[in-house]
Parts: structure tokens; sequence; C-alpha cells
């Protein structure tokens, strides 16, 4: 039987896992099924440009325990990649570069947007494999994605130490956890590093609940409040906006109108930063407290994998080998319960796992008295 060809690349933002899973997809594609295993470098840009790396035992080693990818990753999508001063439909190139190394399959290891992208080149024939990666933990069909243990982790450990600081000073410490739409990140650090609110996007937040709950536990003799706060948290006011903005453009035939309408969705998308701080100088105003705004950022995509990434990434990546070897493809590998399912990809592009509104963990921070900022 002649070796057969598999691409691979990482694609959207980085996350922890991300090597390990490379890892665990080449160790049994190239030893025990003798494939013959190249990357595509910075993500599907890489594949336009048909820029490689040949991957062999001796690059697969060392790697389960670095932060980031050795592939290289973008934001680069296959239909609107900016090219010079243009954004222009490339998936017809990069099909080709497919075609050129006589590719069997391609694994594109992403979060939702990679899914997406990856079904655009599956229907149009190229055989496709995706792992699902993102320390949001927003993919859909999948119970959980490698990157989210670890930077749980990581703003667990953040509010473990912004305790200390806001006990001595008095003051309300706010703190800006990653997570895109999506609140599993800053809820489950919320919950694990005890704080006292927790705002995430699925639960629109009325400021004044939120300042009456810090009053509530200044009144009682707290010497310090700890907000935890998504980054795509938004007021009441805000997520009403969002909604009808999105109804708008839904409904929108003009060109031009529906750009005007993206460009502000986009606008509410990216307050981030700008958002917190506000949130942070509302509450200094209203309960007369000192406020400090912490931003986790990057901090969160950085370093070294937890165990728990590695063991998952390792998983789905090895069950991907066994996919390939199997010749199943238009999949993407879920983690469901203790195993790692192949799921259609169709039933995953284009769709975000959000936290239910009867999520336990949601029950889980109010009892153990949690303001999340209901209006
Ligand atoms: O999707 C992962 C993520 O870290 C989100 O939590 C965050 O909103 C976004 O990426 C930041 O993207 P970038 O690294 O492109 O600024």
């Amino acid at each position: 039987m002649p070796t057969r060809n598999i691409g691979i690349l990482t694609s959207g933002g980085d996350c922890p896992g991300l090597n390990a899973a490379i890892r665990g997809v080449g160790k049994p594609a190239i030893g025990k099924y003798g494939m013959s295993l190249i990357g595509f470098r910075d993500g599907f840009r890489g594949l336009m440009q048909d820029r490689i790396i040949r991957l062999d035992d001796e690059l697969l080693s060392g790697i389960l325990t670095s932060g980031g990818t050795i592939l290289g990753t973008s934001r680069d999508k296959p239909n609107k990649m900016p090219v010079g001063d243009k954004v222009l439909d490339m998936t017809g190139v990069m099909v080709e570069t497919y075609k050129r190394h006589h590719l069997d399959a391609l694994v594109c290891l992403g979060g939702g947007g990679t899914q997406k992208n990856a079904k655009l080149l599956h229907d149009l024939g190229l055989n496709v494999v995706t792992l699902p990666k993102t320390i949001d933990n927003d993919v859909s069909m999948t119970d959980v994605t490698f990157g989210f243990d670890t930077a749980l982790g990581i703003a667990t450990d953040a509010i473990d130490k912004l305790h200390s600081t806001a006990t001595s000073h008095n003051r309300i410490i706010v703190v800006e956890i990653m997570g895109h739409r999506a609140g599993w990140l800053a809820l489950g650090a919320g919950i694990a590093g005890g704080a006292d609110v927790i705002l995430i996007p699925e639960i629109p937040y009325d400021l004044e609940s939120v300042a009456n709950a810090i009053r509530r536990r200044t009144k009682s003799g707290k010497r310090f409040s700890i907000v935890a706060v998504a980054e795509g948290a938004m007021s009441a006011d805000e997520a009403k906006s969002f909604t009808e903005l999105k109804a708008l453009k839904a409904e929108t035939k003009s060109k031009s109108q529906r750009a005007t309408i993206k460009a502000d969705l986009t606008a509410l998308d990216n307050r981030r930063g700008d958002h917190t701080l506000n949130l942070t100088r509302d509450l200094e105003k209203l309960t007369g407290l000192e406020a400090r705004l912490t931003i986790l950022g990057h901090l969160q995509r950085g370093g070294t994998p937890s165990a728990a990434d590695r063991m998952l990434a390792t998983q789905l990546g090895t069950a991907a080998a066994q996919c390939l070897e199997a010749e199943q493809y238009g999949v993407m590998i879920a983690s469901r319960g203790d195993q790692a399912v192949p799921v259609p990809l169709a039933d995953v592009a284009g769709k975000k796992k959000l936290v239910p509104a009867d999520h336990p963990l949601i029950q889980t921070a109010r009892l153990t008295g949690a303001c999340l900022g209901d209006v």
C-alpha cells in the first residue's frame, strides 16, 4: 500500500496543549500507521502559501510540555484572506496546495472559527479531520476543549493572589478573564477562586445589583471584594442592543447597511478592556471603595499545558490518527465522558457552546454566595 500523506495545521488563537495534540496525531500516524506528515505554517495562510515543515519523530519529541504551537498560527480565514490590500477567497489555492502534496487528508486544530473553515474545505472535497482547541471552551458537541484547563488554572491562581492584596487595602479588585462571548472561564475561575461577583456574557448584569452585593459585603465586615468579569460580559442595556443589532443584521438585505451593523457589532465585541475599566470606575463611585483593575489577557494562553490538557490533547490527537487510518473524514474528534468520539463537522461548524442558564455551576456559584449581577 502506498504511503499516505497527511497535512496538519493549527489555526485561530493559540493555547497550551496544541503541541501535545500535534504529537498525539503525529506519533501514531508516523510510528504506527507509516504515514507521512507535513505541517503547514501559520494556519490557513501557510496552506495558501504552501509553507511547510516535514514532521518526523525528532521534531515531535520534547514538545508535549511546551506551550504555543510549533507550527505557528493565524486567524486567517480561507474564504476571506487578506492579500495585499484586498480580502480574497483563497479556498481554490488551498485545494491546489493539498493536491500538489498529494495529501490524503488534512488535520485542522482550532476553535469554533477553525471548525467552520475546515468544513468549508471539506465541502470542496478535501478529506478533513479536526480537533477542538481553545481556552474559551465554546466549541459545540465536545464536553471540553484542550487549553481550557490550563487557562482555568492560571485565572484561578490570579484570583487567589489578588485576594491578599485586596484584603490588605480594603479594595474592590476587578479581574477581567478571557473567553470571548462565553463565560466558561470566568465562571470556572470565579467559583474555584471564590470570587464574590462573577459576571458572564450569558447573564446580562445590572450595575446596581453588583454595587449592592459589594455594599452588603462591606456592611457585614468584609474588607475586600473580588469581581471576576468575563471579557464578553454585558450590562442588560448592552445585551439588548447586541441582540437587536444581530436581529437587524439578519433581516437587512442591503450590503452596505449590513456592513455598518457588522461594524457596530464588532465595536461591542472589541470593547473588552474599556468596558471593564468603566465597570471598575463605576463600582468605585457607587460603593465609595477604592477599586483596581487587573486584565489577565494573554497570560491565560501562555506557558506549559496542565496535566489534564496534555492528557486530553494526546487522547484526541491519537483518536484523530485512528480516524485517518480508518479513512473517516469530515469529523471533529470530540471529548464525550471518557471517550474520544468523531462527530460530523456539519454538527459543529457555526455553533457556539455557551453556558446554559440552567448549568449546575451557575447554581453552585449562587449557593456559595456569589453575585451573578442579575437584573
Ligand atoms: O479564542 C481565544 C481568545 O483568547 C479569546 O478568549 C480572546 O477573546 C481572543 O482569543 C483574543 O484574541 P487575540 O489573541 O487575537 O487577541
